[in-house]
């Protein structure tokens, strides 16, 4: 899907979620080299370099695990040989090495009529190129690659073998900011950029260090009490992850006077990966005396560590599967035992760890709950969404609302609390950032300036400064004591803004 551009987007912010979602559905890849060995160049072609992405490209939608389209399913190597169906019942050979002519999957790719693989209403057959890539590889004797076993998730091989892009020197399009945290000093802003994590200096608004990563963009952030930071992020529809950095560890590299660390490979710098799935992790929080650990995900999935062993020996004490569409927030309330979430399935739930059973479900905003926060005493809950409110519901009860604030006049992607004020700071569609009194619901301040949604909000530990990061890559930090703007600075490094259209 292509990035729209930035006055188109503006436009249609009243779109609602079906733009933020750009953010998270598959951006086309750039156009993947071909196989060193597909057809036309020496050498045999491989299945798991060659053979592998074509069919998780066109078929896994249908032929995976679970979904088994006419008892297929191609995700292991032992699954895709074995075939379907008609192959069980002896009719056909799905693959026969050697004579692609009698294999019935080749049969099928090239078919005219309607048994044709992809199915005609799934659209265009595979293009010629690619059916050659498969014909070949059965000419050539159906073989796996070495060092492959027939039974492996081939999803995983594959992603294993993906190697994450250098992020670019100089950014020519803004990044779109999804997620911002400060230094446990309160001196640096850590942002989200592409396939990395730019530290800044907040005072002088300036890129100190640049991280590069795995995932290409990062959703949550949260550090835990040692200064270690824990990001949440992925490559969207391709896979997710949850990892342990350390931003002073490993010997930066300087680029363009700007250090620069190697999150990617450097283990002193990525030093643990929690978690690793088949699409991006959405929201990660810890609980406040940091001995817990939660996130959130695509997969529907909220996974919580137990951290009282440190980082190095974390453990996964529970997965919960609750909700049923896309985790977007998780929070913890202020005694770590219970655990606020909040999804795309248009509730906000709570859930009881140590029962490890779902407490209550918010149902009142009726449309997708993008981010929720519970109040120091644990009675209160929040919770913001598609629905352009910020709802306060009864999170030690039976879950009943006692408040709508309305005032943002688009969709609300995220609700944090002050960490000493009673204060609560959201962001929205409408390009604002506003604070609000979390006791009686009302409106405190409006902090307006950005020029595109806002999708990221952080208070600065000490509570004195409130960051906020927009689509356009721009990122403004305030006073939170009266709503001065500190700095205002563009997060993509090296990008410069095109000159304002005279008109
Ligand atoms: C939109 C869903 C969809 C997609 C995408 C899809 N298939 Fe299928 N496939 C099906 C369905 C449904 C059947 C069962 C059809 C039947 O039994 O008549 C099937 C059956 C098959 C069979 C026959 C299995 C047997 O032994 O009975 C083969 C082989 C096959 N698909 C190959 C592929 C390949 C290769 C691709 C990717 C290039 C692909 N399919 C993509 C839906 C899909």
């Amino acid at each position: 899907m292509p990035r729209l551009p930035l006055c188109l987007c503006v436009l249609c912010a009243a779109l609602g979620l079906a733009l933020l979602l750009l953010l998270l559905v598959p951006q086309p890849a750039a156009a993947a080299p071909p196989g060193a060995n597909a057809p036309g160049s020496p050498g045999p072609v491989s299945f798991i370099n060659d053979v592998a992405p074509i069919l998780k490209e066109n078929c896994f939608a249908c032929h995976d695990a679970k979904k088994r389209k006419g008892k297929y399913d191609m995700t292991t190597f032992e699954g895709f040989q074995k075939g379907g169906d008609k192959a069980a019942d002896g009719i056909v050979k799905t693959i026969l090495p050697g004579k692609p002519e009698e294999s019935h999957l080749l049969e099928l790719l090239k078919a005219k009529d309607n048994s044709r693989m992809p199915p005609r209403e799934a659209g265009d057959p595979l293009p010629a190129a690619k059916i050659k890539v498969i014909e070949q590889w059965i000419k050539e004797g159906a073989k796996l690659d070495q060092g492959l076993t027939a039974k492996a998730d081939l999803l995983r091989e594959l992603r294993v073998r993906w190697k994450p892009p250098a992020p670019p020197a100089a950014y020519k399009f803004p990044v779109a900011v999804t997620a911002l945290a400060f230094t446990p000093d309160n001196k640096k802003l850590v942002v989200g950029g592409h396939h990395e994590l730019t530290v800044w200096d907040v005072n002088a608004a300036k890129l100190e260090k640049r991280v590069r990563t795995r995932s290409e963009r990062a959703y949550g952030m949260a550090f835990l009490p040692d200064g270690k930071l824990v990001v949440a992020g992925g490559r969207p529809g391709q896979e997710g992850d949850l990892k342990v950095y350390d931003l002073n560890g490993g010997t930066p590299k300087t680029e363009n006077g700007v250090a620069v660390l190697d999150g990617v490979n450097d283990r002193a710098v990525m030093l643990k990966q929690l978690l690793e799935a088949d699409d991006s992790v959405l929201c990660v929080a810890v609980s406040p005396d940091g001995k817990k650990l939660a996130s959130g995900g695509c997969d529907r999935l909220v996974n919580v560590w137990d951290l009282s062993g440190g980082i190095a020996n974390a453990r996964l004490e529970q997965t919960i599967e609750n909700h049923a569409d896309w985790v977007f927030g998780v929070a913890f309330s202020p005694d770590g035992k219970r655990l606020l979430t909040a999804s795309r399935d248009k509730t906000a739930k709570v859930w009881d760890l140590a029962a490890k059973e779902s407490v209550l479900t918010f149902p009142d905003h009726q449309n997708y709950v993008y981010a929720v926060a519970v109040k120091g005493d644990g009675k209160l809950g929040y919770s913001v969404g598609e629905d352009n409110q910020l709802r306060t519901f009864n999170a030690a009860g039976e879950g009943k609302q006692v408040r709508a604030s309305g005032g943002h006049s688009k969709p609300v992607f995220k609700v944090v609390l002050h960490p000493r004020q009673p204060l609560l700071a959201t962001c929205s569609a409408d390009m604002t950032v506003r604070l609000w009194n979390p006791d009686n619901g009302a409106a405190v301040r409006t902090l307006s300036g950005h020029t595109d949604w806002v999708y990221a909000v952080a208070f600065s530990p000490d509570g004195n400064l409130i960051a906020s990061g927009s689509w356009n890559g721009e990122v403004r930090v305030w006073k939170v004591a009266d709503g001065a703007l500190v700095k205002a600075f563009n997060a993509s490094p090296g990008y410069t803004p095109p000159a304002p259209v005279k008109k």
